[in-house]
């Protein structure tokens, strides 16, 4: 029988997981160890979590990550409460997201939350008492969709370095590709294909930090250019609910489609992944190739869920930090950032490490202008 990590001896050290860059690697890698734990022995997780509450609280709408969230926390033997429409919340009575938060804190010992503005998540992490997970926000970051696909990565191919990626379509508003690049980057030998049209092209804070790490990319418009050498390609949507017009979004839509004739270009080897959901991106033929596992990624999210809950949900009460701004007479020029929404909440500024001389918003990476 497989032991259970006790209480308090847990994979992941931090209390709240907002992006996958704030994980260590020796934490990572003691979640990867706990979820193949979970993956081959289920059965000795039933009780890991019994008598916890998880709260799922999305303000814009899912499947895979709510369900696979309370999946998670049904197959820990813990509970979940939820909301995932907030016009049925009293949010649509004006209340706060930081006092939707400690509200819902009262009740939980963990809160996932989805959100549709950038630094969302970061926001409700200084005010919550428990553990908050990041569950989305906006275009901006989606960690536990990286775990999903890291998991997928490393369980399939045995490894998440060395290996030759490539990223294609909404490489701009793709939260999920923000995240997965911010990860993969921190593996040695990791190549990157950036397959998007110039509207669509990944934000400059990713760009940096591909740079700073001194790491190889190369930025193309077709998928011909690169597929024969890739190890893994990441497809993904174009997200029509991220763009200002519906023209904007016809102007993009349907430029990049995984067909039968494209799959042939590539190795054997290459695995095909998607965050899903798929629109027209991926043909009906190519669904059925053996290459294409994005069904497997999502039930792996599930099982990284199950990981990371059984670190969180064992924390206890966590000190709010309730910070002031940190700048004066400076706001986010982002009109997607949560604090252009929620005006209470102070203006922080930050210092990336990767580019010490520049400043950016604490909660949703966009650059200050000074
Ligand atoms: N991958 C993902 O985030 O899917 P949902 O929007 O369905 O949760």
């Amino acid at each position: 029988m497989t032991k259970i990590k006790e209480r308090g001896e847990v994979a992941v050290q931090l209390n709240h997981l907002l992006d996958f860059g704030e994980m260590t690697l020796p934490e990572w890698d003691g979640l990867y160890q706990t979820v193949e734990q979970i993956i081959d022995h289920p059965e000795d997780f039933l009780d890991a979590c019994r008598g916890k509450v998880l709260a799922t609280t999305f303000f814009e709408p899912s499947t895979r990550t709510i369900f696979s969230f309370q999946a998670a926390a049904l197959r820990l033997g813990a509970t979940y409460i939820s909301f995932s429409d907030p016009n049925n919340s009293s949010v649509s009575k004006g209340e706060t997201l930081r006092d939707t938060i400690r509200i819902v804190a009262n009740y939980t010992d963990t809160i996932a939350i989805r959100h549709s503005l950038e630094g969302a998540a970061k926001a409700a992490s200084f005010y919550s008492p428990v553990p908050i997970v990041n569950a989305g926000d906006g275009g901006h970051l989606h960690p536990t969709q990286t775990l999903a696909d890291l998991v997928t990565i490393r369980r399939r191919i045995g490894r998440t370095e060395g290996l030759s990626i490539g990223l294609c379509g909404d490489l701009k508003y793709g939260r999920t590709v923000h995240s997965l690049l911010g990860a993969m980057t921190r593996f040695p030998g990791n190549k990157f294909y950036l397959v998007s049209t110039p509207e669509l092209r990944v934000p400059r804070y990713v760009i940096d930090i591909l740079e700073a790490g001194g790491h190889e990319y190369h930025e193309v418009s077709t998928l011909d250019e690169c597929i024969g050498a890739l190890d893994v390609l990441y497809m993904t949507r174009i997200q029509k609910e991220r763009f200002a017009s519906e023209q904007e979004y016809k102007s993009q839509a349907g430029i990049y489609i995984l067909d039968g004739e494209k799959m042939k270009k590539a190795g054997d080897h290459m695995l095909v992944l998607h965050p899903l959901p798929k629109i027209d991106e991926i043909t009906d033929e190519v669904d059925l190739d053996p290459r294409c596992i994005y069904f497997d990624q999502a039930r792996y999210g599930m099982f990284a869920r199950m990981g990371l809950l059984l670190s969180l949900m064992h924390k206890g009460r966590l000190s709010p930090v309730y910070p002031e701004s940190n700048v004066e007479e400076m706001r986010c020029h982002n009109p997607k950032c949560i604090t252009n929404h929620e005006r209470y909440l102070p203006q922080r500024f930050i210092r990336p490490e990767r580019n010490p001389a520049e400043l950016r918003c604490e909660y949703c990476d966009a650059p200050a202008r000074l």
